[in-house]
């Protein structure tokens, strides 16, 4: 099997996929962030679009900014937003990606009440302006087949520190493909 070059890490908001991303990457290794490569592209934040083009918009965005992730011709980790699994062509490009051998994609999966504890409010997350809780558990009823259905592997961070987490990860990588710092 092909040693996958980029990984992707995706999962709800704050089940730690941009601080794993972090984690992973390194000086011969990109790091991407979907939510980032947006507001670069559109000179705002991602709540200011948001509150210009409403959640649409922003998703149009979000998918541009997927497939630039994944047209990378680096080896890259990229921390994928948490909404990107909601349109079913992201969907299609993820599995392309790891059908083709190119991408390995991680699911964070984090027991929504550790989430609510964990995310803080405002920033760039409008969605959970109210009633953090109750939309998170929503949003994992909702996206979690979607995870499932583009994800190789699924970490539980619920309860882990952020080692911890990224420990596990490289070990599934390099149980089927050999180290994750080495290869490439
Ligand atoms: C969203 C997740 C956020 C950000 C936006 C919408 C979502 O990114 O893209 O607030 O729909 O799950 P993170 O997953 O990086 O927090």
């Amino acid at each position: 099997m092909e040693t996958p070059r980029i990984i992707i890490l995706v999962g709800l908001m704050g089940s730690g996929k941009s601080a794993v991303a972090r984690r992973l990457a390194s000086d011969g290794i990109a790091l991407l962030d979907t939510d980032r490569i947006v507001e670069r592209s559109a000179g705002r934040t991602v709540r200011e679009i948001f509150a210009e083009e409403g959640e649409e918009g922003f998703r149009v965005r979000e998918e541009a900014s997927l497939a630039e992730c994944l047209s990378t011709l680096e080896r890259a980790v990229v921390a994928a937003a948490g909404g990107v699994v909601t349109r079913p062509t992201n969907r299609e490009a993820l599995n392309r990606a790891r059908a083709s051998g190119v991408a390995w994609v991680v699911w964070l999966r984090t027991d929504p009440a550790e989430l609510a504890q964990r995310v803080s409010r405002g920033g760039h997350r409008p969605l959970l302006d109210e009633d953090p809780g109750g939309t998170l558990e929503r949003l994992a009823a909702e996206r979690g087949p979607h995870y499932a259905a583009v994800s190789d592997v699924v970490v539980d961070t619920t309860g882990r520190s952020l080692d911890e987490v990224t420990t596990v990860v490289l070990g599934e990588y390099s149980q089927r493909f050999g180290r994750w710092e080495h290869n490439g």
